[in-house]
């Protein structure tokens, strides 16, 4: 799951056909407030309880409801194959309220509808809620199928006990919309331990005009960036990300100041700042500007030109002047002695953590979905991780702060 860039994680939620299937549709409400798009597939006998067109309605997707198209007689190739693109593109699928039936047909790999299909077709962890009357609950084949489906890893959220819409008593009532939002959200490893914190993160590179044609900028994709703004924001946080130019999108919620140059970014990130509980730097800040702006483009000439550079504003040195109790996270990108340079910034710019990254390594640094890190904290720990994708670097970042912050308060 690359950093995001605001792309939401999928579930596919399949809804059998039993009454509580209309229950279904605050769980749609729910799965949404987790920031999860919901893509509803609905087996024929879920039809009989809800129209389609209430899914519709909430998610502003297509239902899927055939495995061959609208009408089967004009079934197609793209319908055809369309439940192992879904089964791809999704991150989780949920079965609520998964009936004895489909129970059965999940357990012994029928594949006779679309959502069946889905469920062979998937390499996504799977989540059933089963709701039925309570004797087909306690049938030795019921029990027979959970066992079965939960010995393959399918996660059960076992039904309540109650009265059942048959009039009888007992166990067999759809689990709590919380409960089965709960185990959706733990599965994702969602959390909400961000949340009334407000974060301030850089991403992307920063360009500098030498004249109107030419510039200089580094080769920062905002990958990195925008990984943590969007993990921050999926784990709860109010998050500032101050980025300069990249062809990445921040999710909507995400307060986005685009930027181009460092004084740019350095004046967005200083009025930021000020009631921010944590700092993230992960923009590749240009060091140096031309001294001089020319208005007119610079004319070819015989011989060498010397243009002269004068230092930026160094962001992350001045925030660290003024840090007060927030937390402050610096990168650094390094080619050579890694370590050494790193510890020399966590000093030089009082930070409470560099991040460090060897940009001359395979799936590390500029424009990869992974990167190879080293956290070097100011009480002297240092933290190397593997290589792993952007989103999980951000999360562990996250993690730190967020024991950082402990520390401060
Ligand atoms: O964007 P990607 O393609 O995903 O690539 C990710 C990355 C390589 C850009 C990222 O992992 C990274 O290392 N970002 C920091 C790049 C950088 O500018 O490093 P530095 O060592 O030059 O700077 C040290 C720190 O000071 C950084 O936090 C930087 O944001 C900050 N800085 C630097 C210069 C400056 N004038 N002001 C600053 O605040």
């Amino acid at each position: 799951m690359l950093g995001r860039g605001g792309e939401l994680m999928r579930v596919a939620l399949g809804v059998s056909g039993g009454v509580a299937a209309y229950k279904a549709a605050e769980l749609v409400r729910r799965l949404q407030q987790e920031k999860l798009a919901v893509q509803v597939v609905m087996t024929r006998g879920a039809q009989e309880f809800v129209a389609p067109l209430t899914f519709a309605a909430l998610t502003g997707e297509k239902v899927i409801t055939e495995l061959f198209g609208e009408k089967q007689a004009t079934a197609n190739l793209e319908s055809a194959i369309e439940h192992i693109a879904v089964a791809q593109r999704i991150d989780l699928l949920v079965i609520a309220p998964a009936t004895a039936d489909i129970l059965a047909k999940l357990a012994n790999g029928i594949a006779d509808d679309f959502l069946t299909t889905l469920y062979l077709a998937t390499k996504a962890p799977v989540i059933v809620a089963p709701a039925m009357n309570v004797n087909m609950w306690e049938h030795a084949a019921t029990q027979k199928n959970l066992e079965t489906l939960r010995a393959r890893g399918v996660r059960v959220v076992q039904p309540d006990e109650g009265y059942l819409a048959c009039g009888m008593v007992g166990p067999g009532r759809l689990a709590g919309i919380e409960a089965i939002a709960s185990a959706v959200c733990e599965t994702l490893g969602l959390r909400h331990d961000l949340e009334g914190m407000k974060i301030v993160v850089t991403a992307g590179p920063t360009i500098e005009d030498v004249d109107p044609v030419r510039m200089l900028t580094n080769r920062s994709s905002g990958k990195m960036g925008y990984a943590v703004a969007d993990a921050a924001w999926r784990r709860g946080a109010h998050v500032t990300l101050v980025s300069g130019p990249t062809e990445l999108h921040a999710p909507n919620e995400v307060d986005w100041v685009p930027v181009r140059s460092t004084e740019e970014m350095h004046v967005a990130v200083r009025e930021r700042a000020k009631d921010a509980d944590a700092l993230i730097m992960a923009a590749a800040v240009a060091d140096y500007r031309p001294a001089e702006r020319g208005t007119q483009k610079i004319k070819r000439s015989e011989g060498r030109l010397t243009l002269e550079l004068e230092p930026t504003a160094d962001i992350l040195a001045e925030l660290g002047r003024e840090k007060g109790v927030r937390i402050l996270v610096g990168f650094a990108a390094e080619t050579d002695h890694v370590a050494e340079n790193a510890r020399r910034k966590l000093a030089a710019k009082g930070a409470d953590m560099i991040v460090a990254n060897d940009v001359t390594q395979e799936g590390a640094g500029f424009d990869t979905d992974t990167n190879i890190v080293t956290f070097f904290l100011r009480d002297g720990r240092e933290v190397a991780l593997p290589k792993m994708p952007k989103f999980d670097v951000a999360n562990r970042i996250l993690d730190c702060v967020m024991e950082l912050r402990k520390g401060v308060k």
